[in-house]
């Protein structure tokens, strides 16, 4: 089931029995020259959406501009800071607490996203309304997965892609979002053929020492065929564990 297709009184019904939504979270930021700037958002929506084909769980909104000040050098890319992420991410989350919601899974697609949502969930945790029950919910609980971080899913990019996986615009990403656009792929040359690695500092020093914005990775790897298989791959151990979330008793 998902929110933005619904009607409120299909809502109304779905929370008689149920008290569990997944948020996609991710990115709105550059991935190289053949990436899309939003496979960061995308990725865990088009893998959501699978999770609520097969679970008949609800899915929301895509939450898709984070924290990505080091890409900023790259046009299109588009950042918040974390004081607003942890504001926005405590609306969304005390939005669907007033109508019933109580067990709010975040899928996660960016690696920068990972302390702030981290830090967000302390306060909502802490929340003096939030953590206490009342007629319509249990205490809100907040759960963070990144769709990559299932060991099937990590062996997988590793056999397929050793060395050429690298850390940004990575060929796994890209190929999901090939899988799911594949009308968007984008087949350009790259030079390096896998792009360098190494630490870095601000967004300046991003873009000196990756140029064209890939960290370590070489996305030509990536088929539409890979990107359908680590979409089914990640959805079924998503699955499984967001539904062993929406059961979970209070702590
Ligand atoms: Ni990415």
């Amino acid at each position: 089931m998902i929110l933005h297709l619904s009607s409120w009184p299909e809502v109304d019904e779905y929370l008689t029995n149920h008290s569990a939504i997944l948020i996609p979270i991710g990115s709105t930021e550059q991935h190289g020259p053949t990436g899309l700037i939003g496979t960061d958002a995308l990725c865990p929506e088009v893998i959501a959406r699978r999770v609520s084909a097969t679970t008949g769980l609800m899915v929301g909104p895509t939450f898709n501009v984070g924290i990505a000040p080091h890409h900023m050098e790259f046009a299109g890319t588009m950042s918040l800071r974390p004081s607003t992420m942890k504001a926005v991410i405590y609306d969304w989350v005390s939005s669907l607490a007033h109508h019933g919601f109580d067990r709010i899974y975040f899928l996660n697609g960016h690696g920068g996203n990972v302390s702030t949502i981290r830090e967000s969930f302390e306060e909502l945790h802490q929340d003096p309304v939030l953590s206490q029950p009342n007629d319509h919910r249990r205490p809100v609980v907040c759960k963070l997965a990144n769709w990559w971080g299932f060991a099937p899913v990590l062996d997988f990019c590793r056999s397929t892609y050793g060395g050429a996986h690298g850390a940004h615009a990575t060929p796994s990403e890209v190929a999901i979002t090939y899988a799911a656009y594949p009308e968007h792929q984008k087949h350009v040359p790259l030079d390096p053929q896998i792009a360098p690695m190494s630490r870095y500092g601000d967004a300046q020093d991003y873009r000196e020492k990756f140029p064209d914005g890939r960290m370590g990775s070489d996305p030509s790897l990536a088929t539409v065929e890979d990107g359908a298989h680590l979409i089914e791959l990640s959805a079924q151990h998503v699955s499984e564990d967001f539904k062993t979330f929406a059961e979970s008793p209070c702590d």
